[in-house]
């Protein structure tokens, strides 16, 4: 029988984080979301997924010398930046990603590659984001946190602090996810033994769609569209009557709230959104909605719901959206690539021929 989604269909052993969709738990390389996102830097969450994935849990290179490494990554990135010319010009921001990318040069070895791509995902988005508002590329800054360095070369300016703990705070917690999309298509890509960099950009492909990383653009348009509290019951029952999904609600594994959605609702705090008090009631007025038309199918809101709202009160246009969560799961990719390779088989399903016989 065919199984088009492949739920429930297990296809590797992995160190890296696990997600129960039951409870709504998410561990990463042996820590709750909840945890790492309160105490790491995404540098420190970047060394345990990338020693998780190498097969050597809690000894990887430590926060200090991940941070170094991807500040020297960011600084060669912004030398391929004048070379890409018109890939991150008048496209989006994926497209821009997924073309800058390829211009990696390969370091010959996963650990560096993965630093390499790591590092360069930054660099491209917020150039591909300032020439997109007309303003000039703004260089790197090897010495400052990698969140910091981001939201500068976007925004222009230095961030407030309560700023950068909000992104790091994001960065770290979308950094993995089990076997989502964009990981799934990554580890296909490895498993063939292909480079690390290729592998990348099959992810950034993957994530893309607006069924995976695409939503919380659309979550921030879905909030400008209601405006007000009172508003959102209506609205939410014509998105539905028009045959759309409610953008932001829903998941593939998660059965009650996404516990992303959590961490970030906690994690925007500090920046007092004016948009946080209308998402919550969005949020509340969806989940109403959605439980009286779908009583067999729990729909609660998932990470995009309030990633709208944090990288909106960071300072990030909502076209960065997508393209900051590449950013993120980059480093996801990039472990779950060297453990495919070590543990690994070609992955190759199989298709259920319906097409006429000779
Ligand atoms: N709004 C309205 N209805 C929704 C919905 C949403 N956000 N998410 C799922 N449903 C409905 C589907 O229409 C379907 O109804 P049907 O059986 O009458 O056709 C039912 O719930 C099951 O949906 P299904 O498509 O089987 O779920 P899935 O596991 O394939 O999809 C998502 C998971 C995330 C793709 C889906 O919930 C979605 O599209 N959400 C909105 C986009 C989004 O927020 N993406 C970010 C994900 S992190």
């Amino acid at each position: 029988m065919t199984n088009a989604g492949l739920e429930g269909v297990v296809v590797a052993d992995t160190l890296i984080s696990d997600v129960d969709g039951e409870r709504g738990k998410l561990v990463i390389a042996g820590a709750d979301v909840e945890q790492l996102a309160a105490v790491s830097s995404f540098e420190g969450a970047v060394s345990l997924v990338l020693a998780a994935g190498s097969g050597t849990p809690g000894s990887g290179l430590g926060a200090a010398a991940t941070g170094a490494a991807l500040g020297a990554a960011r600084a060669a990135a912004w030398e391929l930046v004048p070379r890409l010319g018109d890939a991150l010009e008048h496209v989006d921001g994926m497209d821009a990603l997924r073309t800058a990318l390829a211009h990696v040069r390969s370091t010959g070895g996963d650990p560096g590659d993965a630093l390499a791509v790591i590092g360069a995902a930054p660099v491209f988005v917020a150039a591909w984001s300032r020439r997109r508002a007309g303003s000039a590329a703004i260089a790197p800054d090897p010495k400052l946190g990698h969140a910091a360095d981001y939201a500068r070369m976007t925004i222009g300016a230095a961030p407030s602090a309560d700023a950068v703990r909000a992104l790091d705070a994001y960065l770290v917690t979308v950094i993995d996810h089990a076997m989502s999309a964009s990981t799934f298509t990554a580890r296909v890509i490895a498993s063939t033994h292909s480079d690390l960099i290729s592998a990348v950009v099959g992810g950034v492909g993957a994530l893309k769609g607006p069924l995976h990383g695409g939503a919380p653009g659309p979550v921030l348009d879905m909030l400008d569209a209601i405006g007000a509290p009172d508003h959102a019951e209506a609205w939410l029952l014509g998105e539905l009557a028009a045959g759309r999904r409610i953008m932001g609600m829903g998941h593939r594994v998660y059965r009650v709230r996404d516990p992303r959605a959590a961490v970030l609702e906690t994690a925007v705090r500090p920046l007092a959104s004016p948009r946080l008090a209308l998402a919550r009631a969005v949020e509340q007025a969806a989940g109403k909605i959605l439980r009286e038309r779908k009583p067999d199918r729990p729909l609660a809101a998932n990470v995009e719901f309030y990633t709208a709202v944090l990288l909106d009160a960071v300072g990030l246009p909502r076209e960065q959206f997508a393209p900051t969560f590449a950013v993120s799961r980059v480093a996801g990719w990039s472990a779950h690539v060297i453990e495919q390779r070590r543990t690994g088989r070609l992955i190759r399903p199989a298709s259920h021929y319906t097409g006429a016989m000779p």
